[in-house]
């Protein structure tokens, strides 16, 4: 095929596909504010659930988990952002099919999206079609239970600047190295995973289109490094708000293992099933890397913006809530 011909066709395939998946690319004006919504319209009580997607393996885990957020009525819709850029057309169209009958059956509608690029930055876009103001993040094989979803969103309604997450890890000092590194503490936290995040929309502005050079910097390096969107992101509202995440528990969670995290503790104390898969090396240099991120961030932006956030809000008899003792979050009852 002649280099034109071949041009040619790549381009009706990709209208193609625009037909067939009402495809929304990124266009070149993401970051102008005239392109955005007005948030003053965007509702509290409900939330849009954006799940990243990229293994066809992991398709009917997927349409799962899709199909349970989109059942409950706090749920305003439900993306799927699929990153995979080389996954053929035809799968696509029939996950989109898919998912459009689950929507049927479901309140919120689900929404294929093929991101135009597999760039980890792109889960964290300020979309137009996004009209709330939570939004959750979560992957592709993380399961949790419809009343956990729904009371993690209720905690965040009550801390709507904070970050909140069911998995979360830990930045902190190596003395003897004298460098930042990623870690897991038993009793604190300042870093909340995009297994499951709920945030505030504008955050996804603050993490694409603002924070200047440095912000740009940082943003190259996930995609360079392939990782630590998820960091970069804790970064941005930790700055933000000067205050570490929330910890919300969870009844039943179910935590498959991705790529990125397979190596890596899953929910620990959560009761969920942890992957066996990893070797410990393998999770030590999943761990470096991390620990390169944090360090490259801090460097880039000149400064430590993390939190450390100490103890979990759980929903049970005898609920625990959480109160601010100087600059930490505590169970109420230890703060008596
Ligand atoms: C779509 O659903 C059908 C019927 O349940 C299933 O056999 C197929 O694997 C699904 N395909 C995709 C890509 O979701």
């Amino acid at each position: 095929m002649n280099p034109v011909v071949s041009v040619l066709f790549l381009f009706f395939l990709a209208t193609l596909n625009n037909k067939v998946l009402s495809i929304r690319t990124v266009s070149s004006g993401t970051c102008d504010p005239t392109n955005q919504p007005d948030p003053l319209s965007f509702r509290w009580d409900q939330i849009t659930v954006l799940i990243n997607g990229y293994s066809e393996h992991r398709i009917p885990l997927l349409q799962s988990i899709a199909a349970t957020y989109s059942a409950s009525p706090l749920v305003s819709s439900v993306l799927v952002l699929w990153g995979n850029p080389s996954t053929p057309t035809e799968i696509l169209s029939q996950l989109s099919r898919n998912l459009s009958l689950s929507s049927s059956l479901g309140t919120a509608s689900i929404f294929l999206v093929r991101q135009s690029t597999s760039s980890l930055n792109a889960r964290f876009i300020p979309r137009s079609s996004i009209r709330t103001h939570a939004v959750l993040i979560c992957d592709d094989d993380v399961e949790i239970d419809r009343e956990s979803f729904e009371f993690a969103f209720r905690v965040w309604q009550s801390n709507s600047d904070r970050l909140i997450g069911t998995f979360v890890r830990s930045h902190d000092v190596d003395l003897s190295r004298r460098e930042w590194i990623y870690t897991v503490h038993p009793d604190k936290y300042s870093i909340v995973l995009t297994k499951f995040m709920i945030l505030k929309s504008t955050y996804l502005w603050r993490y694409t289109c603002g924070g200047g050079a440095a912000m740009a910097e940082t943003r190259r390096m996930v995609e360079e490094m392939r990782n630590c969107e998820d960091i970069l992101m804790n970064f941005v509202v930790a700055e933000e708000t000067n205050a570490g995440p929330v910890m919300v528990g969870a009844e039943r969670v179910r935590d498959w293992g991705d790529a990125r995290n397979e190596n890596d503790h899953g929910g620990e104390g959560l009761g969920s099933r942890i992957s066996e898969v990893g070797l410990s090396s393998r999770r030590g240099e999943h761990r470096k890397r991390r620990g390169r991120c944090i360090r490259e961030f801090h460097r880039v932006l000149g400064r430590m913006p993390l939190r450390y956030s100490y103890g979990k809000v759980v929903d049970s008899v005898g609920e625990q809530g959480l109160c601010q003792k100087g600059a930490k979050l505590v169970f109420c009852d230890q703060y008596k």
